[in-house]
């Protein structure tokens, strides 16, 4: 079976990796798709090419998994690609209200498609792409919380040289 894990990994952390690590081993083929908003250009550190090319590089040794990108519907989406399940990671509660609402709706707009979620593992319960941003600008270490792609990605937006410590 086809599970597309959709999302904006602005950037890409380890609760992502081990959300794709947990899918990759339920399904047979895994797409992690990017959102490509144009509307909100701006809000974004990294552009979609740099975020799929960190993904790419994060997940490097899981063959069964692609990444993508989309624009529009994630439910349109999901008719194209042909696949029947949307991946989603949960954290705590406070994500459990948008995510319900997210996926009621994606249910209507493509009843063919099922919603599952999938736990990370604990250690990365507390661990948002926001909070690595704000954590990285101010010159916090982040390198327990995500990739080394993203990590050489975000030192490169700080001009704090390519390499990793
Ligand atoms: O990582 P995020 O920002 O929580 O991901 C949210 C995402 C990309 C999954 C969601 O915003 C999305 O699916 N956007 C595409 C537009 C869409 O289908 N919206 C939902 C209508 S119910």
């Amino acid at each position: 079976m086809h599970a597309v894990y959709p999302g904006s990994f602005d950037p890409f952390t380890n609760g992502h990796l081990d959300v794709v690590r947990r899918a990759a081993r339920l399904f047979d083929q895994v797409t992690v798709a990017v959102l490509y908003n144009p509307d909100k250009l701006k809000s974004f550190m990294f552009s979609v090419g740099e975020r799929m090319r960190i993904i790419r590089e994060s997940l490097r040794d899981m063959p069964n998994v692609e990444v993508d990108t989309f624009e529009g519907l994630l439910a349109d989406y999901m008719r194209q690609s042909g696949a029947r399940i949307i991946v989603k990671g949960l954290r705590a509660v406070s994500d459990y209200e948008y995510e319900l609402q997210m996926a009621h709706l994606n249910r209507q707009l493509n009843p063919a498609v099922e919603t599952l979620f999938i736990l990370a593992a604990t250690r990365w319960s507390f661990i948002s792409s926001s909070m690595i941003k704000e954590i990285a600008r101010h010159g916090g270490d982040v390198s327990k919380f995500v990739p080394e792609p993203t990590l050489r990605a975000l030192n490169a937006h700080f001009g704090r040289g390519e390499g990793v410590e």
